[in-house]
């Protein structure tokens, strides 16, 4: 089935799970808008500067097919990235930018929408309609996979999106101060209830000390071969406090009221400010991000016998 078959005839069983994904996002982000695509695309330099350092390195290795290439980028976001991505795509493709956020997607489509690129809701995490099953040559996902506790299932899925001899290049993090900040301040009495399911917002390898191992013993149950996961440090340096402050609010994860979210955003800053030692008065502000990052290739088998 083609890429435009999956978007455009949805039958009752997927439209049955569409409505129960849209449900469960409502449901999990209801107090403050988790997902502000506006301030998301004028604050994601950092995911815009690694997944262009990771596609300039390891772009070239990508197996094209010599037309209609179907290529899926999971965890789209506001669609900006997904857009970069075009310049490493040969002539010849249709791609479909997926996220669990109706606003990220509505956003995406109406800026970068086009008769090759298009944008639907889909949680990684949950169950696969199956008009996408086996419907795509090439998974790409950038910053999106830490967000997802069961990662058996994210791999099982990512492997039923792909075709026989399909790839698979994925970009996430292993750990990041971010996730130490929601744990400081979910240990505060202040923010404890609304912060009470913090571990489901920290990444699965946060305190791996392994984490690629972990990947590719993964992978290989669920079938991939030529697995290559690299865990790189990185560094990454905030030296605008606004820029941080948008980041910060165009992703939130926690239900916090809206007539709290200043307070909660004031001690964020805070908390972050007393990790690194910067005082909040210095108009100076420079904080030196490090974190680990998750760079995954995987190929999906041909049965073929030759
Ligand atoms: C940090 S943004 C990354 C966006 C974009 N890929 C980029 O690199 O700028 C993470 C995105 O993952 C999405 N996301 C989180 N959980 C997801 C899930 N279970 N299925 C699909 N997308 C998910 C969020 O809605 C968010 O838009």
């Amino acid at each position: 089935m083609s890429v435009e078959t999956a978007l455009s005839t949805p039958n009752r069983r997927t439209r049955t799970r569409k409505l129960r994904t849209s449900k469960l996002h409502t449901d999990k982000f209801q107090v403050t808008k988790m997902h502000n695509a506006d301030l998301y695309q004028q604050s994601n330099n950092l995911q815009k500067r690694d997944a262009l350092l990771c596609l300039e390195k390891h772009a070239s290795k990508i197996k094209w097919k010599n037309s209609n290439n179907k290529i899926i980028d999971i965890g789209c976001g506001d669609g900006s990235v997904t857009n970069m991505l075009k310049k490493y795509l040969p002539d010849n493709y249709k791609l479909l930018g997926c996220d669990i956020s109706e606003s990220m997607v509505n956003f995406a489509n109406n800026n970068h929408c086009n008769e090759q690129t298009s944008f639907t809701v889909l949680d990684i995490g949950g169950e696969l309609p199956l008009r996408m099953e086996n419907n795509f040559d090439h998974v790409f996902s950038f910053y999106a996979l830490h967000w997802i506790s069961d990662q058996k299932r994210v791999y099982r899925n990512i492997y039923n999106l792909l075709e026989e001899d399909g790839e698979c290049f994925l970009i996430y993090l292993a750990c990041s101060p971010v996730f130490d900040v929601y744990r400081i301040l979910a240990r505060k009495n202040k923010w404890a209830t609304k912060l009470q399911d913090v571990e489901k917002y920290v990444s699965p390898y946060h305190d791996s000390t392994e984490p690629d191992k972990e990947i590719i013993k993964i992978m290989e149950e669920v079938g991939f071969d030529d697995i290559d996961v690299e865990c790189k440090e990185m560094v990454f340096e905030y030296n605008d406090v606004d820029m941080l402050r948008k980041a910060v609010t165009a992703i939130n994860p926690f239900n916090i009221p809206k007539e709290q979210y200043g307070d909660f955003l004031e001690d964020y800053m805070t908390v972050t400010s007393e990790m690194y030692r910067v005082d909040k008065a210095n108009n100076n502000f420079n904080i030196t991000f490090n974190y680990k990052l998750l760079i995954v290739y995987g190929h999906k088998p041909s049965n073929k016998s030759y």
